[in-house]
């Protein structure tokens, strides 16, 4: 049996001094929220449900670009969070199976605890809690354990000094059976410090019905949750150290893994190394034996096997080197594509552009390619020489082993092996540069004497 995910992102999240709803939030270069449905990966996931209040229309149309198979449910009032999963009901009417409760501002649960909650849920607990010893408990709901059992649990608004001194809190990640734990979250009531419908009563309404509950445990670094800028930015901290592990684990040296920024999609392969103050944008890819060097700044962009990439390169989105290409220092390669062995290596400008492989591109060359309204594009052929500074002026083809004369601007298409010179002819005019610096001598002489 599918456990279906009811994630829980309706709030407005008011300290984030935010216009937009605290989910749609990034780390990483994705949504708070997708952090938390990415996790679910781990098991085996049927219907998604995300509940949404605050900005709705925005976190719809996010859930639709992150996963097409999320629905979405409005909590047009936040009455508490056992009122929001009850927003999931007519979704998962008659869907069988467990309901898993997670919430879009807690991208940090990981695959494996949601592998334990299932496990325990697999022992015959009917309702599994998560929780975790809190270094400072604060406002936390507390677990009210009797051995193995979960007996309650009480938030802190409502507890006693006793429940208090109790450091087991509630991250708030729920599984039960989905029929089950819709029935117990209409059951509760509001009847509490803070006249809320509270998820959490669940466990005992479980209890007085004759059903068990657990608690499973993570680390508290886990059930982090984002509720204001500092926190946004700690989550950040904590994503990027985690994917710097992770490509590390997977053969990749990061000369000074705290300076490389990774994305949550970023993809590298075997044995390419990341030299230090590297960017990558959403979107990359790079393939095995690769080097991008110091302070390159890549999104969107496929590097190919034992390509070269900076330093000080810029890769944006639609960049596909080839295998052995190679783009140097201050270099913008914007939706073009360079074939193999194809070296784009000083200061150039290089967009709506294919490049064949062996090409060689010059300094300064620029693919003059926007002409205020519309983009055209640069065709390079095969193993053909760019001289330095070349203006492309696109549209325009340049045949397989043609060559541009350097400085050219050139207009017209160049056929295969032909060279194109497109520039004033150069004539040396003899003594002129002296004669021409003794009379601008004289001319300042003249001037300091009227003072
Ligand atoms: C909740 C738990 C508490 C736990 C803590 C962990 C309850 C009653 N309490 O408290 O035991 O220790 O989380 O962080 O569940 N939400 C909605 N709709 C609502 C209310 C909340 O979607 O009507 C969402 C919020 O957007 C948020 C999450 O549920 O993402 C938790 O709500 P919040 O109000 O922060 O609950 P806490 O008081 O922190
Ligand atoms: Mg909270």
């Amino acid at each position: 049996m599918p456990t279906h995910l009811i994630l829980l992102a309706a709030g407005q999240g008011t300290r984030m001094m935010s216009d937009s709803p605290k989910v749609l939030h990034e780390v990483g270069n994705r949504p708070l929220f997708a952090h938390a449905l990415a996790a679910a990966d781990a098991i085996e996931v049927g219907q998604k449900v995300l509940v949404a209040g605050h900005g709705i229309a925005a976190v719809r149309r996010a859930a639709q670009a992150v996963d097409p198979a999320v629905t979405v449910v409005e909590q047009a009032e936040q009455l508490g969070t056992a009122h929001a999963v009850l927003q999931a009901r007519a979704a998962l009417d008659g869907a069988g199976g467990d309901a898993l409760v997670l919430y879009g501002d807690t991208p940090f649960i990981t695959g494996d605890t949601l592998q334990r909650m299932a496990d325990a849920r697999a022992q015959g607990f009917a309702v599994v809690v998560l929780g975790f010893e809190a270094a400072d408990p604060a406002r936390y709901g507390r677990l009210v354990m009797a051995g193995d059992r979960l007996e309650r649990i009480v938030e802190f608004k409502d507890a006693t000094a006793d429940e208090r001194a109790i450091t087991l809190c509630n991250s708030g990640v729920v599984a039960a059976d989905a029929a089950l734990l819709m029935q117990l979250a209409a059951a509760v009531g509001n009847d509490n410090a803070a006249g809320e419908y509270y998820l959490t009563d669940i466990v005992a309404l479980a209890a007085a019905r004759g059903l068990t509950a657990t608690a499973v445990t993570c680390p508290e670094a886990e059930t982090m949750g984002v509720n204001s800028r500092a926190d946004l930015a700690a989550a950040e901290a904590v994503f990027q150290s985690r994917r710097r592990a992770e490509v590390m684990e997977n053969g990749v040296t990061l000369t000074d893994p705290s300076t490389v920024w990774l994305s949550a999609d970023t993809v590298i392969g075997r044995d390419a190394t990341v030299e230090q103050n590297v960017v990558f944008g959403p979107g990359v890819t790079v393939e095995s034996g690769a080097r991008i060097r110091a302070f390159s700044h890549l999104e969107g962009a496929h590097v190919g096997a034992d390509a070269i990439v900076g330093p000080y390169a810029r890769l944006r989105p639609g960049a596909e080197l080839g295998n052995g290409a190679r783009v140097g220092n201050f270099v913008e390669i914007k939706k073009a594509e360079l074939g193999e062995g194809a070296k784009v290596n000083h200061l150039s400008y290089v967009g709506d552009a294919r490049v064949g492989a062996g090409t060689n591109i010059g300094a300064g060359t620029i693919t003059c390619n926007y002409d205020g309204v519309n983009k055209h594009h640069t065709e390079i052929g095969a193993r053909a020489f760019i001289g330095s500074n070349t203006m492309l002026v696109a549209p325009v083809t340049v045949g397989d082993e043609a060559m541009t004369a350097t400085g050219s601007v050139v207009t017209t298409d160049v056929p295969d092996g032909a060279l194109a010179v497109a520039r004033a002819r150069q004539s040396n005019r003899a003594g002129y540069a002296r004669r021409l610096m003794e009379r601008f001598r004289a001319i300042k002489a003249r001037q300091k004497e009227q003072g």
